[in-house]
């Protein structure tokens, strides 16, 4: 199994590339069943998109990826199709019932594999399939899948969501595109990515409109060679700024769009990190005085719950007592034992961390136990005393295209073994 071996104390500086949202390029990827030919730049290069690309595969899809172009051309001749997603391509990678609402919508059944548990949370898929069902599906779960019909297809309805989720927004708007009428759906997820992927639709000729929490979508999908750019990873793009803040003597952000990161940007400056922000790119500086704060993790416009282990990490370094409510995951909180043993003072009660700094941290041997949690991992090692071990880093290459590379290239000192 690999490992990373971190240096810390290197001070960092020069550019790093953003690479595409993973978490946009998921559920776009699973649009693509709806249309016959779509090329995705900006497309990152991670091991969630390879499954995500082998489940098409499965589904019947051929694709073509060119890492020059970072983008991938994917061909649906419509023939042979599999409305299946087994369960070894789905445990690995929850977004892959994503595939649902769009083999429902245009082939009128689907069998996916129920996701299970995972180590953040229970994380289930009701609300999925409380918005499927609206739109008129026949659901059973029998033998670890869901089994999903429309014999007539499906018809738009009006619903509300009883609660903000982001997967099961993009589910419900990725089955309603072949819906006969108007489906109005409230209380949806309103993220960066959700966007992206309306946007997508929008060029496939379906009519959506969102106002507010309120998503309408009208049945008009017209299969075409289309092609689309994700936009930027918020969340890669955060941990960066954060880890420019902790050591950079100058850290340049490029491919971005800082719009996306308007709520991040402002909690930071509060911390009283120093940044200048453009539009398409952001340098930042490792601040000698940062400044307690207490905050809560959100729905978008909200701070990110994907960004609450990064931001742990310069809580550590700013003076006093900092506090973080976890609100959307209940168990998101496994980086805090590891994060101890390098010396950090953080205490856990109920769902909100108490962070004391500034505190030393030190180089130790830990174990990365998922995507968000691994990576502030690494933030604590590059500013940690000595050498840091992180075991399991197969979840970093979940999500974060050449991280060591990209770090590597701005000095900091890191080997995977
Ligand atoms: C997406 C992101 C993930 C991010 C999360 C919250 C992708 C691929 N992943 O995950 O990185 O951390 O949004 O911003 O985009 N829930 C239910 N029933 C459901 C669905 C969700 O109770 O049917 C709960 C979840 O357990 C969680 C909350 O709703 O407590 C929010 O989860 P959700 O927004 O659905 O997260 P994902 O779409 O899985």
């Amino acid at each position: 199994m690999q490992k990373l071996l971190i240096d810390g104390k290197k001070t960092l500086s020069g550019n790093i590339n953003i690479s595409g949202s993973k978490n946009s390029a998921l559920p776009i990827l699973a649009a693509t069943i709806l249309n016959n030919h779509t090329t995705i730049k900006n497309i990152p290069f991670v091991n969630d998109i390879f499954t995500m690309l082998n489940l098409l595969k499965f589904i019947g899809l051929k694709y073509k990826l060119s890492k020059k172009k970072q983008s991938v051309e994917i061909i649906n001749q419509n023939k042979k199709i599999n409305t299946v997603a087994p369960y070894k391509l789905v445990k690995t990678m929850r977004a892959g019932v994503l595939v649902l609402g769009p083999l429902l919508a245009k082939y009128k059944k689907a069998k996916v594999s129920l996701p299970g548990g995972c180590a953040i949370g229970t994380r289930p898929v009701d609300l999925h399939l409380f918005a499927l069902k609206k739109l008129g599906a026949k659901i059973k779960i029998k033998n670890g899948y869901i089994f999903a019909s429309a014999k007539n297809g499906l018809k738009g309805a009006k619903f509300k969501f009883p609660s903000i989720s982001v997967g099961a927004t993009e589910n419900a708007i990725l089955a309603a595109v072949h819906a006969k009428g108007i489906t109005t759906i409230d209380n949806c997820a309103i993220e960066p990515e959700i966007n992206d992927l309306i946007s997508f639709l929008n060029k496939l000729g379906v009519e959506i409109r969102m106002s507010g929490r309120k998503i309408t979508i009208e049945r008009s999908i017209k299969e075409k060679k289309t092609s689309h750019k994700i936009i930027c990873d918020r969340i890669e793009l955060g941990t960066y700024l954060i880890g420019g803040a902790l050591i950079a003597k100058k850290l340049r952000l490029k491919n971005i769009d800082s719009n996306l990161i308007k709520k991040e940007i402002s909690i930071l400056k509060k911390m009283g990190v120093k940044m200048s922000v453009y539009k398409n790119y952001i340098e930042v500086y490792k601040s000698k005085k940062i400044k307690k704060i207490n905050i809560n993790t959100d729905p978008y416009p909200g701070f990110p719950t994907d960004l609450q282990a990064q931001i742990m990490i310069l809580m550590t370094q700013a003076k006093g007592l900092s506090k973080i409510k976890e609100s959307i995951f209940e168990n998101r909180f496994m980086h805090v034992p590891e994060l101890k043993r390098m010396g950090a003072k953080i205490e856990i009660r109920n769902n909100t961390a108490y962070i004391t700094g500034p505190c030393l941290l030190n180089g130790a041997e830990v174990m990365a136990t998922d995507l968000r949690a691994s990576v502030s991992l690494v933030l604590a090692a590059l500013i940690a005393n000595k050498r840091t071990k992180i075991n399991r880093i197969y979840h970093l290459d979940r999500g974060y295209q050449d991280l060591e590379k990209k770090l590597i290239k701005c000095k900091a000192k890191i080997k995977r073994v």
